[in-house]
């Protein structure tokens, strides 16, 4: 059933969309967003992918095409999450009490906008943030909001270092996973759920949001940057993935997890500077570790 509310903040990953604004309404729902003929055409259109050798370097260069993107743009990309984001008022959600102290983990921090308003909000949390960017990670610690008795920040690959380096196993309430997935090489997807099960505490869970099916985004990459199905490179080195519910149903719950929300969150963004109306779908999930 589709549900309409009124929309949370997200990061695109594209100085376009900085130029946008959304319109006050997001439909929530099961089914995929419905193609026209063009945009189908467009699609069955791109069938050339990237050569091996070329994907092969992608990957090999994957840490430092994000460490450069963090060079570029420093902190100036990415907006701040506020109160009023969902994954806020989930956090809100899983205490039992308003005084409880909750354990998060932030796994692809970027350079913290998630953190800092959370930990500015609630003195009754403790942060673990990691970031594959050894530069995001830097731009973490000297956030003058950046407290180490508060929070613990580290440079990490979520797809091949334990994050039991770093985090007891078994000990995180909440874990989350905001537009980081889609980053990673879907054979490696699992690796990094596999790595974050590991440190979630029986019945804690982890809050996913990310790029889905036929998000604008998808249909925006030109001809030459697809890597595979859902999958494209930008201009910079980096990689998007766009989620189908089924999919990452699949992922989740073949590293243990079970499923609690899965959701599309399809919204229009108006594109100031380009004058244009674009439908932007997001993938927004809730899975457990069974208790
Ligand atoms: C689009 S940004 C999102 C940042 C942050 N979650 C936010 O919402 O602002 C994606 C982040 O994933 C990180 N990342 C990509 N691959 C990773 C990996 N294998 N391990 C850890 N982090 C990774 C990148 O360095 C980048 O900071």
């Amino acid at each position: 059933m589709a549900q309409a509310t009124r929309p949370t903040s997200d990061v695109c990953n594209s100085s376009s969309d900085l130029a946008s604004s959304e319109s006050p309404v997001q439909i929530k729902g099961q089914t995929v967003r419905i193609l026209t003929n063009e945009e189908l055409e467009k699609l069955q259109r791109d069938q050339i992918l990237v050569s091996h050798f070329k994907q092969q370097k992608l990957e090999k260069e994957a840490q430092k095409n994000w460490d450069l993107f963090y060079k570029r743009n420093t902190t100036k990309f990415f907006k701040d999450r506020h109160w009023t984001t969902r994954e806020f008022e989930e956090l809100k959600a899983c205490k039992k009490f308003e005084a409880q102290k909750l354990v998060l983990l932030e796994a692809g921090c970027g350079v913290g906008n998630c953190i800092f308003p959370l930990l500015a909000e609630d003195a009754n949390i403790f942060v673990y943030a990691c970031d594959f960017s050894p530069r995001a990670v830097e731009f973490v610690k000297e956030n003058p909001l950046f407290c180490s008795k508060r929070c613990k920040v580290f440079q990490c690959d979520l797809t091949s270092e334990e994050l039991q380096v770093n985090i007891p196993a078994d000990s995180v309430d909440v874990v989350t996973l905001i537009f980081v997935l889609s980053a990673i090489h879907p054979d490696k997807m699992h690796l990094s759920l596999e790595n974050i099960y590991r440190v979630l505490k029986p019945g804690g869970i982890v809050l996913f949001r990310d790029y889905g099916l036929y998000d604008h985004a998808m249909l925006r990459f030109k001809s030459g940057n697809k890597l595979g199905e859902n999958f494209y490179v930008r201009q910079d080195g980096t990689r998007s993935f766009f989620f189908s519910r089924e999919l990452l149903v699949e992922l989740f719950t073949g590293a243990g997890f079970q499923s609690l929300v899965n959701e599309y969150v399809m919204r229009e963004t108006v594109n100031k500077k380009e004058g244009l109306c674009v439908p932007r779908v997001f993938l927004q999930s809730k899975f457990s570790k069974p208790e």
